[in-house]
């Protein structure tokens, strides 16, 4: 499934009513299994570009379509949430299960899907825990399950491992990714971690600071599956500066209006 964000803005109103434009004419497509990252230094807009696709909240101006046909049953989109967002009430199945139950069907069925996820994410044996029992790399792996065991068309993400440790993150990443290589998804991923932007996606969206306006696409030409050595490769490294530029011009621009 293609996602085309065309011409996107969003304006909020703050405490006081007064208007806060956090998107500016953003445009890009995801095509069909692409895997397409969105940084952008904080507070530019990401999360409120990631729910607008999700069609949790509407747009001020412009569109956001999707192309391409979807079985009946499924969802176009699923969301991994920036904080883990689990029922500390559920167990890890009950976790796994919720978004299944909006889709009805039998209970059976439901926790086989569930199971396979859970073992696709490497929880198994955990369905019983709770969230409290559970590390931030599992806690996030439940995240991932459940958006994943209702079969959407899109996957999102909105900073998916940046509470998690250095290393954690790094497996994590390659999880992703080999679990992306076996269900195609088309993912739209949102990061302000430049390299873990540049080793996962076909290609980087790079946001502006607020209002959020498109910098550049960067393409990424590394080959898959992405290996840890290809971190040295000249087409990493032209990547991650060509966008690590893009972002130090706004940094430097930030801090200059904030001495000012
Ligand atoms: N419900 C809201 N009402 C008013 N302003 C909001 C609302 N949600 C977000 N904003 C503002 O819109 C801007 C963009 O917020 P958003 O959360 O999308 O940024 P972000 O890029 O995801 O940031 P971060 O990297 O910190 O997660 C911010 O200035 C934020 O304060
Ligand atoms: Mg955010």
């Amino acid at each position: 499934m293609r996602v085309l964000v065309d011409d996107v803005s969003k304006v909020y109103a703050d405490r006081g009513g007064h208007p806060v434009e956090a998107l500016a004419g953003v445009t890009f497509t995801v095509e069909a299994e692409e895997l397409v990252a969105v940084v952008g230094p904080s507070g530019c807009g990401k999360s409120t570009l990631l729910n607008m696709v999700a069609g949790l909240l509407p747009p001020s101006a412009g569109s956001i379509a999707f192309e391409g046909a979807l079985p009946p049953g499924r969802p176009p989109t699923a969301m991994v949430f920036q904080e883990f967002a689990l029922f500390p009430w559920r167990t890890v199945q009950a976790n796994v299960e919720l978004g299944l139950e909006e889709t009805g069907g039998p209970a059976g069925e439901r926790h086989a899907v569930a199971r396979r996820f859970i073992d696709l994410t490497g929880l198994g044996g955990f369905e019983r825990k709770y969230p409290h029992q559970l590390s931030g790399g599992m806690r996030q792996r439940v995240g991932i399950a459940r958006a994943l065991a209702v079969d959407p068309a899109v996957l999102l993400m909105d900073e998916p491992f940046s509470a998690l440790d250095a290393q954690t993150r790094q497996l994590m990443q390659e999880e992703l990714l080999a679990i992306w290589e076996r269900t195609r998804k088309t993912i739209l991923y949102v990061t302000h971690n430049i390299h873990e932007a540049v080793w996962m996606a076909d290609r980087v969206v790079v946001l502006s600071r607020r209002p959020g306006r498109v910098l550049d696409i960067v393409p990424i030409e590394l080959k898959r599956p992405r290996m840890e050595a290809m971190a040295a490769e000249p087409a990493f490294l032209q990547a991650v500066e060509r966008i690590w530029a893009l972002i130090k011009s706004q940094a430097r621009e930030a801090l200059q209006e904030g001495a000012a």
